[in-house]
């Protein structure tokens, strides 16, 4: 079997940590267990490129398990976690090219390999591999059945290409999906973003002026957790709504030019580009720490802070590069701007990503299920996977819940009855 990981030895880590992990994920077991016997995807070539952790360890032993002749490469050059993919290898026969901190020529090596397997059925973290595959591969695009996304960047640039007529495949929305941004992008990305920033510094968030830039689920989630943790959170977001949304929600809202100013540190989780620009770098104090935590790094413009420094001070910590301005102020860049929450700790924890793997596993189902049926868009997840994730989730917690009375359903079918 080919491969191209760190070290093979790290096999037996990062066997205890799948293991680990799965214990939190018992939706997906479920989906495991029906794919082991019903082998929906047999034989059917697959290709993920995902953040390379415990929990998508135990989404690749699912595909696998379901028939899949699976490879994986990583959707991140910071992401991956070393001893999960020698397992992945070792432990599971399933070929893995992702080593953390491989540089971008590696990455898209990885990342051709995985293309030249040929999959009929892709899955992606952010459309890098869909984006190699449209661009460089026109006839490995002819025959894939479907893909699934798993991020807010990567589904914008999706509907992107569906707009330009370039999408040449379906794609299935997984990110769309309220079993996956209810969840992942609000609770997951919430607690594993203040996780990463406070692995990499070790700061205190009480009391600090923490400027989230964003209000999506996941700035929603972010700014809910620092807030909890007694940070004076500041939210900067351009939707009206959105912004308004966090007014009441308790926050001060402003503009960037503004925040920049007085906030201590600043995450950023907006899927968009250059939302923290070279202008705002040159007023922040000193000390200011920065973090981003959607897919690509660059929502932070930091070529403008390098021309800014006229000194940097790499590693200052692990995961931290001090940038010294003429004046002697210090901006800290943490996880060099990528995802904190995967470069610097381990993502979000299992329990979340088990519903939104779950919803994957079975997205991949239904586009094999509609071979030929589907168009060449972007697709949401259909209701009835997202209602069985989210029974079985609840089953999974010990949690009943009402069902709705004869009389109710008649009456929320009908419109005679009034006052
Ligand atoms: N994205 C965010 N957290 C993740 C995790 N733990 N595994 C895979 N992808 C993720």
């Amino acid at each position: 079997m080919n491969y191209d990981i760190k070290d093979i030895g790290l096999a037996s880590e990062g066997k205890k940590r799948i293991d680990w992990a799965d214990n939190d994920m018992p939706v997906l077991r479920q989906v495991r267990e029906k794919f082991a016997k019903e082998q929906p995807l047999k034989g059917r070539k697959m290709s993920a490129c995902l953040h390379m952790t415990a929990e998508t360890a135990n989404l690749a032993r699912t595909l696998k398990a379901g028939g899949a002749d699976l490879v994986c490469c990583a959707s991140n050059p910071l992401s991956t976690q070393d001893d999960v993919t020698a397992s992945l290898v070792k432990d599971y026969g399933i070929p893995i090219f992702a080593i953390k901190g491989e540089d971008n020529e590696t990455y898209y090596k990885h990342m051709k390999t995985a293309v030249e397997h040929a999959p009929v059925v892709t899955m992606d973290d952010g459309a890098d591999l869909v984006s190699m595959i449209l661009s460089d591969y026109p006839d490995i695009a002819a025959n894939v059945l479907g893909s699934m996304e798993e991020t807010t960047t990567g589904v914008i640039r999706l509907r992107a290409m569906e707009k330009h007529d370039a999408l040449k495949f379906p794609v299935i929305s997984v990110n769309d999906a309220t079993t996956k941004n209810l969840f992942d992008n609000r609770y997951g990305t919430g607690q594993s973003t203040l996780d990463g920033i406070i692995r990499a510094t070790d700061v205190l968030l009480a009391g600090r002026n923490v400027v989230v830039v964003g209000y999506g689920w996941c700035g929603k989630g972010v700014a809910m957790r620092a807030s909890g943790m007694g940070a004076n959170v500041t939210v900067i977001e351009v939707e009206p709504v959105r912004a308004l949304e966090a007014v009441m929600d308790g926050f001060r809202v402003t503009g960037i030019a503004e925040a920049a100013q007085y906030g201590d540190l600043f995450i950023t989780v907006t899927g968009d580009i250059h939302v923290i620009r070279k202008e705002h770098f040159a007023v922040m104090k000193d000390g200011a720490m920065v973090a981003n935590s959607g897919h690509f790094n660059v929502e932070l413009d930091i070529e403008g802070l390098t021309e800014l420094a006229s000194e940097i001070r790499r590693s200052v910590r692990n995961f931290v590069d001090q940038y010294v301005m003429a004046d002697g102020r210090r901006v800290n860049l943490l996880g060099e701007g990528r995802l904190i929450n995967l470069a610097a700790a381990e993502g979000h924890p299992a329990s979340v990503m088990d519903m939104s793997f779950a919803t994957q596993a079975l997205a991949t189902e239904y586009v094999i299920e509609n071979e030929g049926k589907l168009d060449n868009r972007v697709y949401n997840v259909p209701n009835e996977i997202e209602n069985w994730v989210a029974s079985l989730k609840l089953k999974s917690m010990g949690i009943t819940i009402d069902e709705l009375t004869e009389e109710q359903k008649h009456y929320l079918a009908s419109w005679e009855m009034g006052t």
